[in-house]
């Protein structure tokens, strides 16, 4: 066995990272953002999340119908939206739609708003229906690594409002088994604690599981030669996700 040592800030990094009400966001990948897509240079993603949503809209071709309206907002971005929205729409409709700053996964760089493509499109709420070129980009998404976030019935346990619109990147398979299973981010990040090196989730031929908070630092065992990707969950552990090789 390989043994891995990670610093405990670590949780704070990487795809599966949970920030909502509860949890804020305490890293940055701003050295890590590029353009959503050429046609809106100021629409910025992670690299990983940019070159997934290109994937998935050149799969589908939809780089015309479907348009990036919102992706990384610094804190600045996000304070403004915020009050902004408070002062158009009121206490109510912020709570609902707006993340405090701080608690917005637009902040990731691993969020984007999409809107289908029309002469106006609303910023908070951009039209993505469940028809048509949409729905197929939200069929399509899970297989490179997007979900949709903010479902209908979930509001209690994601804290906002049905966003049809609101996909997060958290990479694939993970995206793949959250729509599987219908899972949101805060329960597939609770379901996860279950999965253990000696009993993980499996799919396909990867495995996942979770490592809790070391004291000091946090020791992750792994096969030796594993191809493994390593998550914090930005609450109390890491998620790793490991490649076997074939028998
Ligand atoms: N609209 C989502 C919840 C945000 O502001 O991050
Ligand atoms: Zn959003």
């Amino acid at each position: 066995m390989r043994k891995i040592t990670l610093s405990n800030n670590k949780i704070y990094d990487g795809n599966l990272i949970l920030v909502n009400a509860a949890y804020s966001l305490q890293s940055t990948r701003e050295n890590e953002l590029v353009s959503a897509n050429t046609d809106y240079p100021d629409i910025l993603l992670c690299r990983d999340a940019a070159s997934a949503l290109q994937m998935v809209l050149e799969k589908i071709s939809a780089a015309r119908d479907i348009v990036p309206v919102s992706g990384y907002r610094g804190p600045w971005e996000q304070t403004q939206i915020y009050n902004d929205s408070l002062k158009e729409s009121g206490a109510e409709f912020t709570k609902k739609y707006v993340a405090l700053p701080g608690h917005s996964e637009h902040q990731t760089g691993m969020a984007i708003d999409l809107g289908l493509y029309s002469d106006h499109i609303d910023f908070i709420r951009p039209d993505f229906p469940y028809d048509g070129i949409c729905e197929v980009f939200r069929e399509t998404a899970p297989s490179y690594g997007f979900v949709e976030r903010y479902p209908a019935g979930k509001e209690k346990i994601t804290g906002i409002a049905h966003e049809p619109w609101h996909f997060r990147y958290v990479g694939f398979p993970h995206s793949a088994i959250m729509a599987d299973k219908n899972l949101t981010l805060e329960e597939y990040v609770e379901f996860i604690k279950n999965c253990t090196s000696e009993h993980p989730l499996t799919y396909g031929n990867i495995e996942i599981y979770y490592f809790p908070l070391g004291e000091e630092s946090t020791e992750i065992y792994m096969l030796e030669k594993a191809v493994y990707q390593i998550s914090g969950n930005n609450v109390d552990g890491f998620i790793v996700t490991a490649w076997r090789k074939s028998q």
